[in-house]
């Protein structure tokens, strides 16, 4: 299998002094769908900001083997699409069509590649009809489809997404969670939501206070209470 990102020993400390991660190795191979889980605090985050260089510190981090970094920022943003956990922080247009539109006409494209960027797009997310709709006027499961259609408008290979179904009512977690499914992408979603790993991932990486503490498959990795346990995840929130 092919390997499409690569994390060497990466140590990151936030400028307040506080150790987020230490000594992360890492990597994810071309059409995997891969679940990060830890309690809060693990450092989940702090490593999905690494994946498309929001944050950046002295380990590697290469995508299709090129090191992550300020010259290829551009290259690697069009490849590594960052859904945020909160749709407030990736939509700020009057209407869902500029929002969606934002990354193609950034990149460039002529006028009509760019509507046909932001047709497919909404079409994957189901959002269709919505481009004239003002993105802070929809409900918040609305809005992390539109999130997600503003990144899916750059057809990145890689999906990199920080907790999709935290506040989602179940009928809208489960519907996205089929939203996910169908998208052919390799996915990287940090999650602690056991059903929605359950249903999506492969494979299981549990990260806690910033270290890797487990990887393997999913299945494995869900029968062992223990270790869910151990780690602030077990089910019946049993510590
Ligand atoms: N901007 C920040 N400044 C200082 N510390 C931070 C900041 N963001 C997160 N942290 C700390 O880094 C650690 C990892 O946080 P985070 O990556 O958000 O974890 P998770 O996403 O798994 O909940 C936590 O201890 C958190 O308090
Ligand atoms: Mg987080």
């Amino acid at each position: 299998m092919e390997e499409i990102i690569k994390i060497e020993n990466l140590s990151f400390n936030y400028p307040d002094g506080r150790q987020a991660l230490t000594g992360i190795n890492l990597t994810i191979y071309q059409g995997e769908t891969v679940a990060l889980i830890g309690p809060n605090g693990a450092g989940k985050s702090t490593l999905l900001l690494h994946l498309n260089g929001i944050l950046h510190s002295n380990g590697v981090v290469k995508v299709s083997g090129r090191s992550v970094n300020n010259k290829n920022l551009r290259w690697v943003r069009s490849k590594v699409g960052l859904i945020f956990q909160n749709p407030d922080d990736q939509l700020f247009s009057p209407t869902v069509f500029e929002d969606v539109a934002f990354g193609p006409i950034n990149m460039g494209y002529p006028e009509a590649k760019v509507r046909q960027c932001v047709a497919r797009a909404l079409d994957w997310a189901g959002m269709t009809d919505y481009e004239q709709r003002s993105p802070h006027h929809l409900s918040f499961g609305e809005k992390k489809r539109i999130a997600i259609a503003t990144v899916l408008s750059m057809m990145p290979e890689i999906l990199v997404i920080d907790e999709p179904t935290s506040n989602l009512d179940p009928r809208s977690k489960w519907s996205l969670i089929s939203l996910l499914k169908r998208l052919p992408m390799t996915k990287i979603i940090a999650s602690h939501d056991l059903d929605l790993v359950q249903a999506l991932c492969q494979r299981a990486i549990i990260l806690d206070h910033g270290e890797v503490v487990a990887d393997g498959a999913t299945s494995h990795i869900l029968a062992d209470i223990p270790l869910l346990r151990a780690h602030g995840l077990a089910p019946d929130g049993a510590t």
